[in-house]
């Protein structure tokens, strides 16, 4: 293991014993994280999440935009999210100050009298850029005390290739910091042991593996190939189009692992984000969408599995790494680890800097493995 990524992981699990508020948890700010999914506020419901350590409350407006506020009021930091929203305005249940939901302005201080000389429109409760796509509210975190970009980058979404297509959400939560969620999401070497059964695969047929990988913009990508031919699904999907298929996976800062198979005119585009809760939690949402006539009803059960898979393992590590054992990460298979732990390092010092960001690789690799 290189020193940098020792220190990383070190630097990591001493943020995760710190319980101090300001202390640095390892996260990445400026980044769009899905906080809920869409479907979860209408009306003039209030809905609570955390992202990063920040308590939000999350609502839509009468006009159908969903916002995002610090669930916290300005005046004695009671959650907002115990008060009432009209529409527009989220009344606060302490004392009834009332914010612009969208903006976090606050508009009326009831207590006032006619002497007061309070510049009421100069208080502002936090709130954060906010944008649904594909079936979620997404929210843009920038650190506290940081000014927003002079222009928010557009909120990820998902590829699709066709008007019409299924879609399918699931998510699960994590016990764990976001780096190890992450790093088990692009974990290649589990597979077989994690996810062994009779519709995936079977332990017995490990075999070695030889995959491109080569830089992108804030991560890697494993090269278009033709995926795992002992796979049942893509077996399937090379015999309904008689074509071949493509794979294309992408990772990208600050947590998004994008797959993209086509073949012919069919095609299944999914994403994984997992998003950090707390130092001590993270979840991971899982969208996809195909145009494969494969009915929702048939592939829900086998993601679930699937993802309750890694779920109940990353609940057994976390067991373990409670007591801070010391880790290793190995070539090849854990090198899209370290590419992981080397990019968020070096976005932080060209943060740091202001200078431009390194990419850890310098042109396309190829890693080989079993798996
Ligand atoms: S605490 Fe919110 S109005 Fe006073
Ligand atoms: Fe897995």
């Amino acid at each position: 293991m290189s020193e940098a990524v020792r220190t990383i992981l070190q630097t990591n699990a001493d943020s995760a014993r710190e319980t101090t508020a300001e202390a640095d948890a390892g996260f990445l700010w400026d980044f769009w994280y899905p906080a809920v999914r869409s479907a979860e506020i209408a009306g003039q419901k209030l809905v609570t999440a955390m992202l990063l350590e920040v308590p939000l409350v999350l609502g839509r407006t009468s006009e159908g935009k969903a916002f995002a506020m610090r669930d916290s009021c300005p005046h004695r930091g009671i959650p907002l999210s115990y008060g009432r929203l009209d529409g527009k305005l989220l009344e606060c249940c302490y004392h009834g100050w009332r914010f612009d939901a969208c903006s976090g302005q606050c508009v009326e201080i009831p207590s006032l009298t006619s002497q007061d000389k309070l510049k009421v429109e100069r208080i502002f409760a936090g709130h954060f850029p906010c944008e649904e796509r594909d079936g979620y509210v997404w929210v843009y975190m920038n650190g506290q005390g940081t000014q927003l970009p002079e222009t928010v980058p557009a909120a990820p979404a998902l590829a699709v290739f066709s008007d019409k297509y299924k879609i399918i959400h699931l998510s699960c939560e994590l016990p764990s910091h976001v780096d190890q969620g992450i790093i088990g999401l692009m974990d290649p070497a589990h597979g077989p042991f994690v996810h062994q059964s009779w519709f995936w695969r079977k332990r017995a047929s490990i075999h070695e593996k030889a995959k491109q990988f080569e830089p992108i913009p804030n991560g890697f990508r494993m090269s278009p190939h033709q995926p795992s031919a002992n796979s049942a699904p893509y077996r399937l999907l090379a015999k309904m189009t008689g074509e071949t298929v493509t794979t294309t996976i992408d990772f990208v800062l600050p947590n998004l692992r994008t797959e993209i198979d086509r073949s012919g005119k069919l095609w299944f585009s999914s994403r994984a984000t997992v998003t950090p809760v707390r130092r001590d939690l993270c979840r991971i949402d899982f969208v996809a969408a195909w145009n494969l006539p494969i009915p929702v009803a048939i592939f829900r059960p086998f993601a679930k599995k699937f993802l309750r898979q890694d779920q109940l393992t990353m609940i057994q590590q976390a067991e373990g790494l409670k007591y801070n054992p010391r880790l290793m990460l190995i070539d090849d298979a854990d090198r899209q680890a370290k590419w992981y732990f080397a990019l968020k390092a070096n976005l932080l010092e060209s943060r740091r800097t202001g200078a431009a960001m390194v990419h850890p690789m310098d042109g396309p690799v190829t890693l080989r493995w079993r798996s």
